[in-house]
């Protein structure tokens, strides 16, 4: 008998119970645009998640432009970047006019190597844009002092990490901007969506006028005065309250991937072949997906399908494409470690037996 296909990645929804009687009654309640909902929401998230305060967007993407914008990024400025992410990441810097400055990355994690980007620092850096990738926090205590040695403000990335900490603390707070992604298959979702965390109160209007056309909501139309180029890129008060839903839920879900991303950092290394991804102490990762690193990684990503789990290198680096041509360089690190990554199932549907069933399959190699 075949054994039940082990996805890499999955859609998580709050129980109908919980769900219908929210959706319902915005639905119903003639404000399905941005209202209190939307603010409930934000609320509501910025407590769950120990975060000074969050505004959420349409989607992360609009979220990171706008951090991009805040952060002081215009037409030709660098922002110093990594290629090992999904692409909104970087095009983000595109939207807001900047130039991609690529930082290799450490070929035991795939995260930006903080040497590099202390290498790549100009005159013309306006921001340093980190990414936790595949959920395991960056080694954020060295990027800080490089980025305040020169007065320059780093981005937090959050997509893959929401709920990891660093040294304690939320991540996405220990930057000057954090943003979060509730796209599809994220840790935590409402269809599409993004939340934005920042440490300075001063910009809590700009952020608002950015996401709504440059306006202040509230504000009466005939009087209110664009001063600053803003965004259709609000929430409505629909996936805002799918996003209420989903709160009842994320912690657990969340809880289940750093049980199972824990177990896998423990019992994967003895393994013939097989070496994990190796991440700063201070750091507890969220752990959206897992990465492996092997020698020969198309021989164990095929192992893995022949037993039905469903593995793989999930992105392409973003410096393979012809719109970051302008940005090309040697990127040592990036090649050693794309060479060899794989990512695995880690997420909360992955329970006891289905871990047991990954790790098996590695052995059998
Ligand atoms: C690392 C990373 N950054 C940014 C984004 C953009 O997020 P969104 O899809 O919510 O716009 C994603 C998700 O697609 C991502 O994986």
């Amino acid at each position: 008998m075949t054994e039940p296909a082990i996805p890499l990645v999955r859609v998580a929804m709050a129980p109908e119970e919980v769900l219908w009687p929210l959706l319902r009654e915005v639905l119903y309640s003639g404000q399905i645009g941005e209202g209190a909902t939307v603010a409930e929401f934000e609320s509501r998230f910025a407590d769950n998640f120990k975060l000074p305060r969050a505004f959420s967007f349409h989607s992360g993407t609009a979220a990171l432009h706008c951090a991009l914008v805040l952060a002081g990024v215009r037409h030709g400025d660098e922002v110093i970047s990594t290629p090992m992410t999904a692409e909104p990441t970087n095009l983000a810097i595109l939207h807001a006019g900047g130039r991609v400055v690529w930082a290799d990355v450490d070929p035991c994690s795939g995260n930006m190597d903080p040497e590099s980007i202390a290498a790549r620092i100009t005159p013309r850096t306006r921001a340093i844009l980190v990414v936790h990738y595949g959920g395991l926090p960056v080694r954020l205590a060295e990027i800080q002092a490089i980025a305040a040695r020169h007065g320059i403000p780093v981005i937090e990335d959050c997509a893959h990490a929401l709920g990891a900490r660093y040294n304690g603390q939320a991540i996405g707070t220990l930057a000057e901007f954090g943003m979060y992604s509730l796209q599809a298959i994220k840790h935590m979702t409402t269809v599409d969506g993004g939340m934005l965390t920042m440490r300075d109160s001063d910009l809590v209007t700009r952020t608002k006028t950015f996401r709504w056309f440059g306006m202040e909501r509230g504000v009466d139309r005939s009087k209110v005065d664009i001063t600053e180029v803003g965004y259709k890129y609000h929430m409505n008060n629909v996936t805002a309250a799918i996003g209420l839903a989903q709160l009842t839920i994320i912690d657990d879900l969340i809880g289940r991937h750093k049980a199972n991303g824990r177990w896998f950092d423990t019992t994967l290394p003895a393994i013939a072949g097989i070496e994990v991804a190796r991440f700063d102490p201070a750091a507890d990762p969220s752990y959206w997906f897992y990465t492996l690193l092997s020698d020969d990684s198309a021989a164990v990503l095929a192992r893995l399908a022949e037993r039905g789990i469903s593995a793989s290198k999930l992105h392409r680096p973003n410096n393979q494409h012809s719109i970051f041509a302008d940005a090309a360089r040697e990127l040592p690190g990036l090649d050693a470690f794309y060479r060899r990554m794989l990512h695995i199932p880690c997420g909360w549907w992955v329970g006891d037996l289905e871990r047991e069933r990954i790790a098996d399959a590695l052995r059998a190699g």
